[in-house]
């Protein structure tokens, strides 16, 4: 009886998906209408001048060379990009960029059918997106308390990867508890910056510098970091900020302007509580733990 329910169901479901493939077949699909606002919606966060994805999609123009490659991307899930499996845990998550399902088969069908513009005399509203070098957390938050920038670096537009670990000052004069962080390449530096860690050593005794732990990393792509409230990440006064930057010349970044990009600097941005803030809460969290490197060295003392 059970199989027989569940054969019934699963029937239900096929012939329900069967439905929405046809809908989105029957009528025609448009950049004009619902193909260009999922693409504004979803897609050029990143694909814009100024973004870190590797062509811009703000046009028809400039989005139907490539509507092939989105129909493929968009079909296997590697775009937007996030690794999360979609048929198995939980799905209900905050903050989830993945297409829903009727999005993705409203592109498919869109470049099944051509790629088409629509009614010229109706065009797609532009995606108001505001200005690519503005904070995360500006909206909520507003500007960080203290932005802690690395030191400038020139890159050649092509060449090998390059590395840089070097040490910053922070101007963080008591201890204090971490409310958000996010980490920016600034400008061009978005297109060569593949990934930046912090850390934070502090002074001992001896006035030398020992590790402490992470502060964040930073990867492409990634927004920002709000730590939950009734909770102290600690961020030690008595101390400097380390940074570990990979950047990747080629790829992206050859995409970039002129063959030397100029004073990348990539800028932690912090919001601090009040000072004091950490007696009147139950939880503390650092990110010793992030740290393998330091993790390794504990464990062999
Ligand atoms: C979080 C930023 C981000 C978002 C959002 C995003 N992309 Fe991308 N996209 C990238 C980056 C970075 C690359 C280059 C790296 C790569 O190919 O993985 C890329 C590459 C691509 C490529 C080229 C792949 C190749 O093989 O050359 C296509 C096509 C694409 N994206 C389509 C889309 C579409 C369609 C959407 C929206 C449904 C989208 N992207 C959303 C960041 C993004």
């Amino acid at each position: 009886m059970k199989n027989i329910k569940r054969l019934v169901s699963s029937i239900a479901l096929l012939s329900l998906a069967g439905q929405i493939q046809a809908q989105a077949a029957d009528h025609e699909i448009t950049y004009n209408g619902d193909a260009g606002r999922i693409i504004n919606e979803n897609c050029v966060v990143c694909h814009r001048e100024g973004g870190i994805g590797p062509m811009q999609f703000e046009t028809y123009d400039q989005v139907r060379p490539w509507a092939p490659l989105i129909q493929l991307k968009v079909a296997n899930r590697e775009m937007p990009p996030y690794a999360y499996d979609h048929g198995i845990g939980i799905q209900d998550l905050q903050g989830d960029w993945r297409l829903q399902q009727e999005e993705i088969d409203t592109l498919v069908a869109w470049v099944n059918q051509g790629a088409p513009l629509g009614d010229p005399d109706s065009p797609l509203p532009q995606a108001d997106l505001g200005d690519p070098d503005a904070w995360n957390f500006e909206d909520e938050l507003g500007q960080p308390d203290v932005v802690i920038p690395s030191v400038p670096i020139d890159i050649p537009a092509n060449g090998n990867d390059l590395w840089s670990t070097h040490y910053v000052p922070h101007g963080i004069s008591s201890d204090r508890c971490i409310k958000a962080i996010q980490v920016k390449p600034r400008g061009d530096a978005k297109t060569v910056v593949h990934h930046a860690n912090s850390n934070i050593d502090v002074y001992n005794d001896q006035g030398e510098l020992e590790r402490y732990g992470m502060l964040t990393e930073y990867a492409m792509g990634k927004w920002g970091e709000l730590v939950p409230e009734d909770v102290c990440r600690t961020f030690p006064s008595n101390s400097m900020v380390r940074w570990s930057i990979h950047m990747y010349p080629g790829g992206i970044g050859a995409v970039a302007p002129g063959t030397i990009i100029e004073d990348n600097v990539v800028e932690i941005g912090l919001w601090l509580h009040p000072e004091g803030y950490e007696t009147d809460v139950g939880y503390t969290q650092d990110l010793k733990q992030y740290n393998i490197q330091f993790a390794r060295e504990e464990r062999e003392i």
